[in-house]
C-alpha cells in the first residue's frame, strides 16, 4: 500500500536523511573522507532508496555508500593482504573480495592444503590478452562497474570463466551478443567463434555462427578469415542456408583460405588432404558453364587436377545430358541462397513512419525456371506484396443456406509477405524462398535475420504468405525505432527476396 503522506512531505524528508548520511562517515573514525565523496553526496543523483511504512517510519537503503568504500579501498590499496602477479605485474587485493566474488579464489586462497593459503604474493597464469585486462577484471570485482569495448568483452569472459564470476560473465556474453558485427568489422569475430564453441558459450556461438552464415562474404574479406579452423570453416561451407553471390565465390573464398594455409602446412601431401576436403564442399552444379570456364583459369584448377577438374567436368555433364554421377552427395544439388541479381531483388520501403496502417506494397520479378540454363531458359514470374503494418480484412458478407452472415472486420497484427506465381497453369513448381532482412549496427549493415521457407507452388496452393517476417512490434513500435528502419534518414525498411529451384533435378 502507498504511504501517501510520505510521498508529499518528500522534500522535507530527503533533507533529513542528507543529514544522516552525512554524519555516517564522521562517525566512524579511521574512514578517510574524500573529495570523490563528497562529489558523490553533493551530485544527489543517488538519493537513497526511501520506504514509508505504516507507523511513517523509514527504511532507509544506503547500500551504494558501502560499495562506495569498497571501491576506495581498491583505489587506495588500503590493508592490502595479497598481491597478484600477472606476467610481472602486480596487483595488491584483498583476500575477502576475491573470495567474495569468486569461488574459485575461495578454493585457491581459503584452502589450507593448497600452497596458496599461505602466500602472500600469488602468480597467476593467463593469457596475454588476459594480462591485459586483468586490472579492469580486479576492478570489476571491487566496483561491479566495467567499461566494456570489442577489444576486452572476450578477454574479460574468459577471466570470468576462469575464476566463475557468473555476474560479470552474463555481462560479457550480453555485451558479445550484442557486437556481434563490430567484432566483424574489427576483425575479432573469428576469436569470438572459437572460444565460443570451445567453452559452449551456446548463445553467442549461435549468433556469431548466424551472423557468419548470413553474411559470409564480410567475414571472408576480413583479416582473420584464414584463422578460422578447418571444422568451423567446413561448417559454413557445407551450410545450405549460406547467403553468397554465387557459387564461384564459395570457389573463391575457400581457394583464399587454402592459400593462407599452405605456408602453415609443410607436407604437400597433407595440404593435398585439406584442398580435398575443403573442395568437396563446393557445389560445382550450381555454376553456370561461363563461371565454370572462368574457373580453369585459377592456379588451383591445374594443380589439384583431379579434384577440381573433376568437379567441374561432372557439373559440364549434367548440363549437356542430364546425366548425374552415382554416389553424388544429396547437398552438391542444392543451392544456396544466392545474392546474385539473376536469382534475387532487393526491396526497400522507404518513409518507413509514413505509410499507412495496413497499406500494401507490391513488387513484380521473375526468376530462372531452372539451375542448368539460368541465363537463357524459361523463367518464374512473381508478384510479391508487403503489408509491414498488420492485414486487415474488411467487413463482408457470406453466402450461406439460411442466407447471409455478416463477417465483422478483422485485424492482424503481422508483417505479412505474400508471394504468387503467376501463370501457373498446371504446373507442380518446387521452390526454395529466402528474405534477409537487413538491419545495421554501430554504422555496419548487415543481414539480421534470414527466413527460408521450401515451398510447392501449384493448382492448388498458388499463394505462399509468410508471416511475421519480423515481430509485428518490433518494426511498429511507438515508442523506440524499430532496428529494422536503416538507412541514412533510419527510416527505410529493406529486404531481400531469393526465389531459387529447390535442387538442380527438379
Ligand atoms: C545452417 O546455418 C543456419 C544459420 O546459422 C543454422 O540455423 C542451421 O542450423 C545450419 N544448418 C546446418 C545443417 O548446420
Ligand atoms: C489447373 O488449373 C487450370 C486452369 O485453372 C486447369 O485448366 C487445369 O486442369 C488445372 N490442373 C490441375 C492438375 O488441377
Amino acid at each position: 500500500m502507498a504511504c501517501t503522506r510520505c510521498t508529499r512531505d518528500n522534500k522535507k524528508s530527503s533533507s533529513i536523511l542528507l543529514v544522516i548520511i552525512i554524519s555516517v562517515p564522521a562517525l566512524s573514525p579511521g574512514w578517510v573522507y574524500t573529495q570523490a565523496q563528497e562529489e558523490f553526496l553533493e551530485a544527489g543523483e543517488d538519493t537513497p532508496h526511501v520506504q514509508c511504512d505504516q507507523e511513517h517510519g523509514q527504511q532507509i537503503d544506503n547500500s551504494h555508500t558501502v560499495l562506495q568504500k569498497i571501491a576506495q579501498l581498491y583505489a587506495e590499496r588500503l590493508l592490502s593482504d595479497i598481491t597478484l602477479d600477472v606476467g610481472g605485474r602486480l596487483f595488491p587485493a584483498h583476500r575477502l573480495i576475491l573470495c567474495a566474488s569468486s569461488n574459485v579464489f575461495q578454493v585457491m586462497l581459503m584452502n589450507p592444503s593448497w600452497s596458496e593459503a599461505q602466500e602472500s604474493l600469488i602468480s597467476l597464469q593467463e593469457e596475454p590478452p588476459c594480462q591485459e585486462v586483468f586490472g579492469d577484471f580486479l576492478r570489476y570485482l571491487y566496483t561491479g562497474r566495467v567499461h566494456l569495448t570489442h577489444e576486452m568483452a572476450l578477454p574479460l569472459l574468459r577471466l570470468a570463466d576462469k575464476y566463475n564470476v557468473r555476474d560479470l560473465l552474463r555481462l560479457c556474453t550480453k555485451y558479445l551478443c550484442g557486437h556481434v558485427v563490430t567484432a566483424a568489422s574489427f576483425g575479432q569475430l573469428v576469436s569470438w567463434l572459437h572460444y565460443t564453441r570451445l567453452c559452449y558459450h551456446g548463445d553467442i556461438m549461435a549468433t556469431c555462427q548466424d551472423f557468419a552464415i548470413w553474411n559470409f562474404e564480410r567475414l571472408a574479406r576480413s583479416p582473420d578469415f584464414h584463422l578460422l579452423d578447418l571444422e568451423l570453416l567446413v561448417a559454413l561451407l557445407s551450410n545450405s542456408s549460406l547467403v553468397v553471390r554465387d557459387e564461384t565465390t564459395v570457389f573463391y573464398c575457400a581457394a583464399e583460405w587454402l592459400q593462407a594455409q599452405e605456408e602453415k602446412v609443410e607436407d604437400n601431401q597433407e595440404f593435398r588432404h585439406l584442398v580435398c576436403e575443403v573442395m568437396s564442399h563446393v557445389r560445382f552444379f550450381m555454376m553456370s558453364a561461363k563461371h565454370l570456364a572462368a574457373l580453369l583459369l585459377h592456379p588451383f584448377t591445374s594443380r589439384f587436377k583431379e579434384i577440381i577438374t573433376e568437379g567441374m567436368r561432372l557439373a559440364m555433364n549434367f548440363q549437356s545430358q542430364r546425366s548425374l554421377p552415382q554416389n553424388c552427395p544429396p547437398s552438391a544439388l542444392i543451392p544456396r541462397l544466392y545474392t546474385a541479381e539473376v536469382w534475387s531483388v532487393h526491396w526497400t520501403l522507404e518513409n518507413f513512419p509514413l505509410l499507412p496502417a495496413y497499406g500494401v506494397s507490391t513488387l513484380m520479378f521473375s526468376t530462372p525456371a531452372s539451375l542448368v540454363d539460368m541465363e537463357a531458359g524459361p523463367t518464374y514470374d512473381w508478384v510479391l506484396e508487403l503489408y509491414p503494418k498488420g492485414v486487415c480484412f474488411k467487413r463482408f458478407y457470406l453466402l450461406i443456406v439460411q442466407g447471409t452472415l455478416e463477417m465483422p472486420e478483422h485485424v492482424y497484427k503481422t508483417v505479412r509477405l505474400s508471394l504468387t506465381l503467376k501463370d501457373i497453369a498446371d504446373k507442380i513448381v518446387r521452390v526454395n524462398v529466402g528474405i534477409l532482412i537487413f538491419s545495421s549496427q554501430d554504422g555496419h549493415e548487415y543481414i539480421h535475420k534470414v527466413i527460408k521457407k521450401p515451398f510447392v507452388f501449384s493448382n492448388d496452393s498458388r499463394m505462399l504468405n509468410i508471416d511475421d517476417l519480423i515481430p509485428y512490434d518490433e518494426l511498429n513500435h511507438r515508442t523506440f525505432t524499430s532496428p529494422y528502419l536503416i538507412g541514412p534518414a533510419g527510416d527505410s525498411l529493406k529486404i531481400q527476396i531469393i526465389i531459387t529451384p529447390s535442387s538442380i533435378t527438379s
